[in-house]
C-alpha cells in the first residue's frame, strides 16, 4: 500500500511540468510519447525550431564545460530589422529553470516572448540550455546512458556551468553581461553572487519567480513529493535521469488518472499556483518541447531544501560522506548576505506562485536588508504564478518593460 502511494506521488511531481497548464492531459496523447524519443538532429536546433521561422537571425554555439559537458546555446544578435545601431548591443543571458530548455523565453509570439521582444530592443541575446537537456546532452567521456553524466546537482551548474557559459558569452561579446534567470535559473545566480562568481563579467541580473529559500513553497505536490523522499526513492532504484517523458511514468500516469477522485486537469495549478496570463496555443508549444529532463539528484537537493528550508550544498546524508566531498560533516551555507551590496538586482515576484512563496521571497529580501536601494529593483505581480513570468501574455507591460529599463540604467 505505501507502495503504490510512493509511486501515486511519484507520477504527480513527475507529471508536473507535463502538466503545466494543460487542459487535456498530455501523457494520454500518443504524439508527446513519440517526439520525446527522438533524437535531435544537429542542424535541428532551436534556432531553427522557434528563432527563424519568425524571420530573425540566429546562431548556434557550443559551450564545453571544466566537467565535461558540452552544451548548446542561441544567439539572436539584432533584432528583427536586423538594423544594428551603431553601438555594440549590451549581451543578455537567458538561463532557463528545472525541468525545462532554453525555448522558456521563446514560447508566446515574438512580441510577446522575452527572447526576441530584447533582441528587438538592442540587445545581443545569448540563450542557456542546461546540462541533460534535449540540445545539451553531449559530454566530451561520457554519454546520458552512463549513471556518472547524471552526477550532478545545482552545486555543479554554479561551480562548472554558469562559469563556462558566462566566459563563452564574454569571449565573444568582449562586455560584460546582463542575467535574466526564471526559476532555478535565479537560484544558481544567487548562489553564485553569494560567492563572488560571475561578478567580474556581470552588469547586472533579473530574477523572475526567485528561487532560494524555498521550505515554505505553498505547492502541495512538491512538498508532499519531499516529506515522502519520491526523488530519493527513484535514485536508489536505479533512475539517475529524472526523465518526466519516461515510459514507466507515462504509463503509472495513465493508471493514477483512472482514479475519478483525482483531478488530472488542474495539476498545473496544483503544483505551480494559478497561472493568470496564458495562451492555450502556446501551452500547445509548451508540450510540443517541454518538459526536460534533469539528474534526479538535483530534485534530491531541492527535496533537501524543501525539508530544511536553507540554502546548503547537497546534503551526502552521512557525516563520513558529506567531509570526503566538502571537509566538513554537513554541507557549506550559500550564505545570501555575502552578495554584494552594489550589485544591481532587478527581482520580480508572483503573489499566487505556489514555488516561488511570498514568504520565502521575504526572507531572501531580509537577507537583502543592507542592498543599496538604488542597486535593487524588486517588483510584485499580485496575480502571477510560476509559469506567467515566462509565459504570461501582459508579461512585457508588467515585467519586460521594467526590466529593460532597469537593464538601460
Ligand atoms: C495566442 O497565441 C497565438 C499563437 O501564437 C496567437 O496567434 C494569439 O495572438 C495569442 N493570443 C493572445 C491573446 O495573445
Amino acid at each position: 500500500m505505501a507502495n503504490i502511494l510512493l509511486q501515486c506521488v511519484v507520477l504527480v511531481i513527475s507529471m508536473c511540468g507535463l502538466a503545466l497548464g494543460s487542459r487535456t492531459n498530455p501523457f494520454l496523447r500518443k504524439d508527446r510519447v513519440t517526439m520525446s524519443r527522438m533524437v535531435p538532429d544537429a542542424d535541428d536546433g532551436i534556432c531553427k525550431l522557434r528563432v527563424e521561422i519568425f524571420g530573425y537571425a540566429c546562431e548556434e554555439h557550443t559551450v564545453t564545460t571544466q566537467d565535461g559537458y558540452i552544451l548548446s546555446m542561441q544567439r539572436i544578435p539584432v533584432g528583427k530589422s536586423g538594423e544594428t545601431s551603431g553601438v555594440r548591443p549590451p549581451p543578455v543571458l537567458l538561463q532557463h529553470g528545472v525541468l525545462m530548455d532554453g525555448i522558456t523565453w521563446l514560447l508566446n509570439t515574438p512580441d510577446q516572448s522575452l527572447a526576441y521582444i530584447l533582441a528587438d530592443n538592442g540587445f545581443d541575446v545569448w540563450i542557456a540550455n542546461t546540462r541533460g537537456t534535449k540540445f545539451s546532452r553531449g559530454h566530451t567521456s561520457l554519454s546520458p546512458d552512463d549513471s556518472p553524466y547524471w552526477d550532478w546537482t545545482w552545486d555543479q551548474l554554479v561551480q562548472y556551468e554558469l562559469p563556462a557559459i558566462f566566459q563563452y558569452v564574454h569571449d565573444q561579446t568582449t562586455q560584460n553581461i546582463h542575467y535574466v534567470g526564471h526559476s532555478l535559473g535565479t537560484l544558481v545566480a544567487l548562489a553564485s553572487f553569494s560567492q563572488q562568481k560571475l561578478l567580474n563579467m556581470l552588469s547586472s541580473a533579473a530574477l523572475l519567480s526567485p528561487i532560494a529559500y524555498i521550505g515554505q513553497m505553498t505547492s502541495l505536490l512538491a512538498q508532499t513529493a519531499a516529506k515522502h523522499s519520491v526523488a530519493e526513492n527513484l535514485y536508489k532504484a536505479g533512475f539517475d535521469e529524472f526523465d518526466p517523458n519516461s515510459k514507466a511514468v507515462t504509463d503509472l500516469l495513465k493508471a493514477y488518472c483512472k482514479d475519478p477522485s483525482i483531478n488530472c486537469y488542474d495539476l498545473m495549478t496544483t503544483f505551480t499556483g494559478k497561472n493568470c496570463c496564458l495562451n492555450s496555443s502556446t501551452i500547445d508549444v509548451f508540450l510540443e518541447n517541454e518538459p526536460q529532463s534533469t539528474a534526479t539528484k538535483n530534485m534530491i537537493h531541492l527535496a533537501q531544501m524543501i525539508r530544511e528550508g536553507t540554502i546548503r550544498m547537497y546534503d551526502y546524508g552521512d557525516d563520513e560522506e558529506n567531509k570526503k566531498h566538502y571537509g566538513q560533516s554537513t554541507p557549506p551555507v550559500y550564505d545570501m548576505t555575502s552578495i554584494p551590496n552594489d550589485l544591481p538586482l532587478f527581482l520580480s515576484y508572483g503573489g499566487a506562485d505556489a514555488l516561488s512563496d511570498v514568504n520565502d521571497v521575504q526572507l531572501l529580501l531580509a537577507n537583502l536588508k543592507d542592498h543599496s536601494q538604488d542597486k535593487l529593483v524588486v517588483q510584485y505581480q499580485d496575480s502571477y504564478a510560476h509559469a506567467d513570468f515566462v509565459m504570461g501574455v501582459n508579461a512585457k507591460e508588467l515585467v519586460y518593460d521594467p526590466l529593460m529599463a532597469f537593464f538601460k540604467q
